[in-house]
């Protein structure tokens, strides 16, 4: 039962949490959205400065809100990868340091490892194997879960992610940043009928569709060319933003939601679990939830304020590898990049430590 202090400042949520294996004990979130709205998404060098001038207070607050001292805690863990590396240096950092001082183990997290673990907070009896299905800003991919730090991936966007296209056809609509949340609102009251787009089909060279694969770039150009057409016909009239907002929400969803399904039926995989900020995305629940049960399928989503960035999910998948004696050295270093299939890369293997000494 480990109880890990973990920091996540992979982009513009500056996050500390303790968590108990998977009991959250304290979360602190502090959004810099505010921040980079007016440049209209992420500036990385912002978003550093703001990490820097922001952690010690979360840290502070963290570990007042749990009610724990230092004796209490078993590992310090971190997002180191994949993300912006200015910002992940100022978490990855702060959390080497306390291990030093504290003289705790340190444990580097995947970002993406974290999301896949955001679930375990809905549902802390999940064991794997499971299918996850990924949609954050960044990555859109479908993750067969075969053990802590054991993955492969499926399917996956060959273009934009499925938060991205969120955030391009908010800006393109005029609804600013982040654009997930800005339609979500707007489709609740718009009719996803109003207007055919496509789910965005990746073809095969025989013939038919990839299964699996997805493409969302195909689909933010469509709503660009609906948007253009009817401003041509009805000239200064107000665009039917809900209308259209719900038409791109509702293809989104059914995307999603066919591949997941047939993902997880083509595996014989009963549970699938949703993780990113997508995931918060009230369409793909309502869409997904259906279909998984006329299939006889188990979907799990995180609790809504745990699918966007948050430390508790860096906890949670921390503390799984310091219960399996999984620890990173010190002189681990952040990363842009890195396959969520290379998540073994982060931690030394104790036994080829000690008997090579
Ligand atoms: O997981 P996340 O916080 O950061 C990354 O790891 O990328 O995901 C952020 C993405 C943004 O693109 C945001 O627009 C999207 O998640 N998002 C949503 C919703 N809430 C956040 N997309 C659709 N519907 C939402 N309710
Ligand atoms: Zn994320």
């Amino acid at each position: 039962m480990a109880t890990i202090l973990a920091i996540e400042t992979s982009c513009d949520e500056t996050a500390v949490a303790i968590v108990k294996n998977r009991q959250v004990l304290s979360s602190i979130i502090t959004s810099q959205i505010s921040v980079h709205q007016e440049y209209g998404g992420v500036v990385p060098e912002v978003a550093s400065r703001q990490h820097l001038e922001t952690i010690n207070q979360a840290l502070a607050q963290a570990i007042e809100s749990a009610q724990l001292d230092w004796g209490a805690i078993d590992g310090v863990a971190a997002t180191c990868a994949p993300g912006l590396v200015g910002a992940l240096l100022v978490g990855l950092t702060a959390a080497k340091t306390l291990a030093i001082v504290h003289q705790k183990p340190f444990i580097g997290v995947h970002h993406l490892e974290g999301h896949i673990y955001a679930s375990y907070l809905s549902e802390p009896f999940l064991e794997p194997p499971f299918l996850c299905l990924l949609v954050s800003g960044g990555h859109t991919s479908l993750i067969y879960v075969k053990d802590c730090g054991v993955y492969e991936i499926l399917g996956q966007t060959h273009d934009d992610a499925a938060g991205e296209a969120f955030d391009k056809v908010a800006r393109l609509l005029g609804l600013g940043y982040p654009g997930g949340p800005a339609i979500d609102l707007l489709a609740a009251v718009g009719n996803p009928q109003a207007f055919p787009l496509p789910e965005g089909n990746i073809s095969l060279p025989g013939g038919g569709y990839h299964p699996y694969d997805s493409s969302f770039s195909g689909l933010k150009t469509a709503v660009l060319r609906l948007v253009q057409k009817l401003q041509q016909r009805s000239g200064n009239q107000e665009l039917p933003v809900c209308d259209i907002a719900a038409s791109f929400q509702a293809s989104v969803a059914r995307s999603l939601t066919r591949r997941a399904i047939a993902c997880a039926l083509d595996y014989g995989l009963n549970t699938i679990a949703v993780g990113g900020g997508v995931a918060a995305n009230s369409g793909l629940r309502k869409h997904l939830l259906a279909a998984a049960s006329a299939h006889n399928l188990r979907v799990l989503f995180p609790p809504l304020k745990f699918c966007t960035d948050n430390a508790a999910m860096i906890g949670t998948a921390g503390a799984d590898h310091l219960n399996r004696g999984h620890t990173s050295p010190l002189t681990l270093g952040v990363q842009s990049r890195l396959a969520i299939t290379d998540v073994m890369q982060l931690y030394q293997d104790l036994r080829t430590t000690y008997s090579s000494s």
